[in-house]
């Protein structure tokens, strides 16, 4: 029985909608997991499972700002007001989630026309392309700068490659005392070479709270540092991500839309649909994709199991991958996330020549013709037998940022519980590591 707050909560919380994964799948096979599901939520929450040391996540919103996110905001003032731009060092979960929150909040482009005041921010450290490397020089040149670099472990190689670079290059620029004062840590509260290089050299550190792994660190400042240099209020994104710890651990049944997706997504994969395409239809919505795609392929893919997850972008890909989805292997379902449209509209135009025949359109909005195309596009794939999942995630800004960053991972880590797999952990990530590091001849690696 719903209680009527609860009601209320839930008419604001994402909605997932499976009315067009039907059939080859029935209800009943939903609800025959709904057991599972709720054992799964209850061993999150209850910290019962496997790698129950790295569930400090599920209660990490504060209702209220904490000293830390001050002190985040105090250091991002100074680095609005002291750079051009803003370099930020880490890979995967120490990157993806403030590059996906800043790109989708303020376009792809965002750091067209900006300096200092509100800087631009460039990523580094997730690759070793020497390309890469060049053109962050380029981008550099004559530009006044600050450097934040997230590591957890503080060990990671190319973080670690293209710190020492950088650092290097604000001692030549400002001498070494200016220079620490440039320098953002962000890492463990205790452990790792990073956390003791900051001590040393007297660097301002943030840190990762040793309960949250990577991929699920996107809400401490791992991601709040870069999302308020860019100018975007985090207490907003905290207060989103509060409202939906709240509101998506209260609710234990299908009326939860946690359940329903991690649910589903489970019954799919047990049919046979081990490939999940995520789907925006927003360009700026690209970095969310690879960060949603990194919470689940790396909690999710291990022991032998695992949903596939691809992450894509309709209709630019709709002209790439469309086909494939259409009419190729029926191993796939798809998860499409929609958002209402924005309040600024764009009217196509009458043109007296029509040449290019686009008169039937005219009068008619941009985003009409997009929820169109969605529209068309659901129709077309669920009767080329491929189940589509539709999340409304409602207006997009700050708050809902953090209500989809908090909803996602707890989807994840009920999702993988009901799979079998231990979501906090990725011991496959360190076979490349061990074979690159034994190829450059790192001390300890030899054999
Ligand atoms: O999710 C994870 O744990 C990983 O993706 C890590 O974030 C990534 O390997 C970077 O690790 P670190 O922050 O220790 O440099």
């Amino acid at each position: 029985m719903i209680q009527l707050n609860e009601r209320k909560a839930f008419i604001a919380m994402i909605k997932v909608d499976i009315s067009n994964v039907w059939g080859e799948l029935s209800l009943p096979d939903l609800l025959a997991v709904e057991k599972e599901v709720a054992a799964a939520h209850q061993t999150l929450t209850d910290g019962t499972g496997a790698g129950n040391d790295y569930i400090g996540w599920v209660n990490l919103p504060a209702a209220e700002e904490t000293d830390e996110m001050r002190r985040i905001r105090t250091a991002a003032s100074r680095i609005r007001q002291q750079s051009d731009v803003f370099v930020v060092i880490g890979i995967g979960g120490s990157y993806l989630g403030p590059r996906a929150a800043i790109e989708l909040l303020q376009g792809c482009n965002h750091n067209i026309g900006k300096g200092k005041g509100d800087p631009q921010i460039y990523f580094a450290g997730n690759t070793l392309s020497t390309r890469a490397w060049n053109e962050l020089q380029r981008l550099l040149d004559g530009k006044d700068f600050s450097v934040a670099i997230i590591s957890k472990s503080g060990t990671t190689t190319e973080p670690a490659i293209a710190f020492r670079g950088l650092r290097w290059m604000l001692e030549r620029k400002y001498g070494t005392a200016e220079a620490k004062k440039r320098i953002y840590a962000i890492t463990d509260p205790v452990k790792g070479a990073l956390r003791q290089m900051a001590e040393e050299e007297g660097w301002e550190t943030f840190t990762i709270p040793p309960a949250a792994g990577g991929r699920f660190s996107v809400l401490t400042p791992v991601g709040l540092l870069p999302m308020a240099v860019a100018g975007i209020d985090i207490r907003k994104v905290m207060a989103g991500a509060n409202e939906a710890k709240e509101s998506y651990n209260r609710l234990r049944s299908f009326e939860n839309p946690v359940w329903l997706y991690a649910g589903i997504r489970n019954v799919l994969y047990r049919h046979g649909k081990c490939t999940e395409i995520f789907v925006s239809y927003e360009p700026g919505f690209r970095m969310f994709g690879g960060w949603w795609q990194q919470l689940f392929g790396e909690s999710e893919g291990k022991d032998g199991k695992g949903i596939f997850p691809v992450a894509a972008e309709f209709t630019a890909d709709l002209h790439s991958l469309g086909q494939m989805i259409q009419q190729g292997q029926r191993n796939i379902y798809e998860t499409m996330i929609r958002f209402n449209a924005p309040e600024q509209k764009v009217v196509i135009g009458s043109d007296c020549r029509n040449l290019d025949g686009l008169n039937y359109l005219a009068g008619k909005t941009l985003d009409f013709v997009d929820e169109q195309a969605f529209l068309g596009t659901v129709a077309a794939h669920v009767d080329g037998g491929v189940p589509v999942i539709t999340m409304d995630m409602g207006d997009l800004n700050e708050e809902k940022i953090g209500e989809m960053f908090y909803f996602l991972e707890l989807c994840c880590g009920v999702s993988a519980y009901m799979l079998g797999v231990n979501p906090f952990n990725q011991p496959g990530v360190e076979f490349y590591k061990r074979n690159m590091f034994k190829l450059l001849g790192k001390p300890g690696y030899e054999e």
